[in-house]
C-alpha cells in the first residue's frame, strides 16, 4: 500500500513536470516582449477610453482629465518600442495577435506608428481646448489606431 502511494506520488510529480515543460515552450524573452507591448496597448486603450467617452458625450467634458489622457497617449508614443516586437512573436505563438505581415512590412508599420505619433500630438494640443476641439482630433487619433490594427492585428472574429 505504501509502495503504491509512493509510486502514485512519483507519477503525479512526473505529470506535473510535463505540464511545466509544455508551458515553457514559449521562449520567456518572447513572452515578456508580448506582455510589454500588450500592456502598452492597454495604456493607450485606457486613456483613449476617457477621450472617446467625452467625444461621444457619454461622460461630461473635463479639460484637465482630457488633457491628462491626451498627454499620456502622446508620451507613450514617444517610447522606443523596438524591443516589443521580436521575430517569432507573431500569431504562431499562443496569446499573440500580431500578424506575421508585421515583419514583412516593417517600413509600413513604422509609418503607421509615425501616424499615431502625429495624431497623438494633435490630440495633445486639442484635448484641453474644449469639447469641439477634442471631438475634432478624435477621428485622427482613433483612425491611427485602427489603421494599424486593420492590417497587422488578428481580428477578434
Ligand atoms: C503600428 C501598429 C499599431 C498601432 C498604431 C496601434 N496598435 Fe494596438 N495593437 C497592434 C498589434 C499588432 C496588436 C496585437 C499585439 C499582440 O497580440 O501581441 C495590438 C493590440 C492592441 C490591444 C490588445 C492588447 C492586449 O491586451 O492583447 C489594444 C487594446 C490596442 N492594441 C489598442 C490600441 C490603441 C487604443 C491604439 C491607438 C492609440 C493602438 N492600439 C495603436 C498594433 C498597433
Amino acid at each position: 500500500m505504501k509502495r503504491l502511494a509512493t509510486a502514485l506520488t512519483v507519477l503525479s510529480v512526473a505529470g506535473f513536470g510535463t505540464t511545466a515543460l509544455a508551458q515553457d515552450d514559449v521562449d520567456p524573452a518572447i513572452a515578456a516582449a508580448m506582455k510589454a507591448r500588450q500592456a502598452h496597448m492597454q495604456l493607450y486603450a485606457h486613456n483613449i477610453g476617457v477621450l472617446g467617452g467625452m467625444a461621444r458625450e457619454r461622460i461630461p467634458y473635463d479639460a484637465d482629465a482630457a488633457q491628462a489622457a491626451a498627454s499620456n497617449i502622446a508620451a507613450l508614443t514617444t517610447l522606443n518600442q523596438s524591443t516589443y516586437w521580436p521575430e517569432g512573436s507573431d500569431t504562431s505563438v499562443e496569446g499573440s495577435k500580431a500578424l506575421p505581415a508585421i515583419w514583412e512590412n516593417l517600413d509600413d508599420v513604422m509609418s503607421k506608428s509615425e501616424d499615431l505619433v502625429m495624431a497623438a500630438a494633435a490630440m495633445e494640443d486639442a484635448a484641453g481646448q474644449g469639447l469641439g476641439a477634442l471631438q475634432g482630433a478624435m477621428g485622427g487619433l482613433g483612425g491611427a489606431c485602427g489603421a494599424c490594427h486593420e492590417d497587422y492585428r488578428l481580428s477578434d472574429d
